[in-house]
């Protein structure tokens, strides 16, 4: 595709080439997000950050990965504080909002809603989660945490072995990466979840057609005995009609220690979109495994700045002139290492 002044709503986007230039570009912005160099790239733009939805992680490295290509960030979150509240449309907001921003990144409850936004919108809008729908680019900096971690062990994504498990219905993180493992060779995806928290149809259909296998399975401990990467997801309690209903799932599918020494292999990587329901009753990441190495999520959380800093380079068209206002950091930056 052709990145420049593109909006970024979707995988359905991308193919393997468009996936691979943003890996590339990604690469290259280690040095800035380490802190061993600043750039300048986009000193005067603006990115209009608006998140209808709560988010910590997302928001903050949006804004982060924008501050640190020189630009800066005006923010607003939650309907409360938005002419939202006082019954303005999608459209009126686009056309307002892009009037202020050289690129806007919007999170909204709605499926859909962010595709309609940026149908009204006068600059490129990225897409930070609309509903159940998709988060591009977490998808696409799980994939580059998995391609990462892969590497390290001389392998690439091709014959990638991945467990998606938790709440695969209205986990939006993990409905991005089918589609995105979708574009590479012999993938086997092995999704568990409760019966009523199944992937949608369409993307199990999906991945087939593409050549890729697809498992089923209710039963955590089995499914994770072969496989290079678990990738754990939070019960969307918000997507529930009540904290109840949320409740019959959560803790169903708990991976601590004890169970990832019992099944799974030495080197599997242990993944999360984050964030991870530390609550008694949840825990489907336990606490016990913060000292694993194999425990990538805060690889994955890092790598978020890297890859949402080589979306702007792409859309803004200045992933060549980078180093052009590179110098180096003046202040103290040690322990950053990514
Ligand atoms: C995810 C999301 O918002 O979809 N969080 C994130 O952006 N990293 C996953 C979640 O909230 O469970």
């Amino acid at each position: 595709m052709n990145f420049s002044g593109s909006h970024i709503l979707s995988i359905d986007q991308f193919d393997r080439g468009d996936v691979e230039t943003i890996f590339n570009v990604a690469d290259k912005m280690a040095p800035f997000a380490k802190r061993d160099s600043i750039t300048k790239v986009l000193d005067g733009a603006i990115l209009g950050s608006m998140f209808f939805e709560a988010s910590t992680r997302t928001r903050i490295s949006f804004g982060s990965a924008f501050n640190l290509l020189g630009g800066s960030v005006r923010e607003t979150t939650g309907f409360e504080h938005s002419a939202i509240a006082k019954g303005e449309s999608l459209y009126d907001t686009a056309r307002v909002l892009s009037g202020y921003s050289d690129v806007i990144v919007m999170r909204h409850p709605e499926n859909g809603s962010v595709l309609e936004f940026s149908k009204a919108s006068r600059v490129p809008v990225l897409n930070g989660g609309d509903g159940t729908n998709e988060h591009p680019s977490q998808a696409l900096l799980d994939l580059y945490t998995i391609k990462n971690e892969l590497a390290f062990r001389g392998r690439n994504i091709d014959r990638l072995r991945i467990a998606m498990v938790g709440d695969l219905k209205f986990g939006r993180t993990v409905h991005s990466l089918c589609k995105l493992l979708a574009l590479f060779k012999d993938i086997r995806v092995v999704l568990v979840s409760p019966e009523e928290l199944k992937m949608p149809r369409e993307l199990v259909e999906y991945l087939k057609e593409q050549g890729q296998e697809v498992i089923e399975s209710d039963a955590l401990e089995e499914s994770i005995s072969n496989v290079d990467i678990v990738y754990s997801t939070r019960i969307q309690e918000e997507r529930f009609k009540s904290q109840e209903e949320a409740d019959i799932y959560r803790g169903r599918f708990r991976l601590n220690q004890t169970i990832y020494t019992a099944n799974c292999e030495p080197n599997t990587v242990i993944m999360h979109p984050l964030p991870r329901d530390s609550r008694e009753h949840a825990r489907e990441l336990d606490d016990d495994l913060n000292d694993n190495p194999n425990l990538a999520i805060f690889r994955q959380t890092d790598n978020g700045v890297l890859v949402r800093m080589a979306l702007f380079a792409l859309v803004l068209d200045v992933e060549h002139e980078i180093n052009s206002s590179a110098r180096d950091t003046i202040w103290y930056t040690a322990g950053r290492s990514l």
